[in-house]
């Protein structure tokens, strides 16, 4: 009897533990569009890692504001221990408001080594790492969508000079973490070089045979 307790209290307490989907792919490859669509097909819980950097940016008198515009700009990848803690405080909140909504897309991390040690050193035990939903798109399809979206996008970073740098940031550092999770059976791979209506089917496929 106190052994049912104890496992049905187990079993609750691990499905209430935050679910995560990592979505990952180059600067322009659909992550943000892809995830709105998710979030409302399946009800995830969408919090982009640059979306998080850039609101912490423009607070007023944040210690940080400085060192992420020009990270950004630069296209490099913050320190670990700043965007970390933005993504558990998104997640804490969301899960104090409705405990039950506890599926998470997190879009743009980890990027490298450093956000993948962060993660691992403050979530490993308290989120699951599902799966990596990855837009696999050329680098060329991810410069022109980048370019067209800077005309309206009053991005710091959409534009030629930026763009080179992310590219390279992101075929340095985020392919690698890519390939690591490839091997562990973890990576969910979609043409990122479709339409989004088409993107969209096979992203549909996915998270249909994986709930
Ligand atoms: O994902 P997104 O294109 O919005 O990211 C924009 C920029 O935000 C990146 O080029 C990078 O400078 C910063 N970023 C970061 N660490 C992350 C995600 C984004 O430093 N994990
Ligand atoms: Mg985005």
């Amino acid at each position: 009897m106190v052994i049912s307790c104890w496992g049905a209290l187990i079993r609750k307490l691990l499905m209430m533990r935050p679910q995560v989907v990592f979505v990952l792919g180059g600067p322009g490859a659909g992550k943000g569009t892809q995830c709105a669509k998710i979030v409302k097909k399946y009800g995830y819980t969408h919090l982009s890692a640059g979306d998080l950097l850039r609101s912490e940016r423009s607070k007023e008198g944040t210690e940080y504001g400085e060192l992420i515009a020009s990270f950004i700009k630069e296209g490099k990848i913050v320190p670990v221990a700043i965007t970390i803690q933005l993504i558990k405080k998104a997640m804490e909140e969301k899960m104090a408001q409705d405990s039950a909504k506890n599926t998470f897309l997190i879009d743009g991390f980890p990027r490298n080594a450093d956000n993948l040690s962060g993660w691992n050193n403050h979530m490993n035990g308290y989120a699951d790492v599902k799966f990596v939903l990855f837009f696999d798109c050329s680098n060329e399809v991810c410069i022109e969508r980048c370019l067209e979206r800077g005309k309206a996008s009053g991005r710091t970073d959409d534009n030629a000079e930026s763009l080179q740098k992310r590219i390279q940031t992101y075929m340095q550092s985020t392919k690698p973490i890519i390939d690591e999770y490839e091997k562990e059976g973890k990576v969910r791979r979609v043409d990122g070089a479709k339409t989004v209506e088409q993107v969209f089917l096979d992203v549909q496929k996915i998270f249909d045979s994986e709930n």
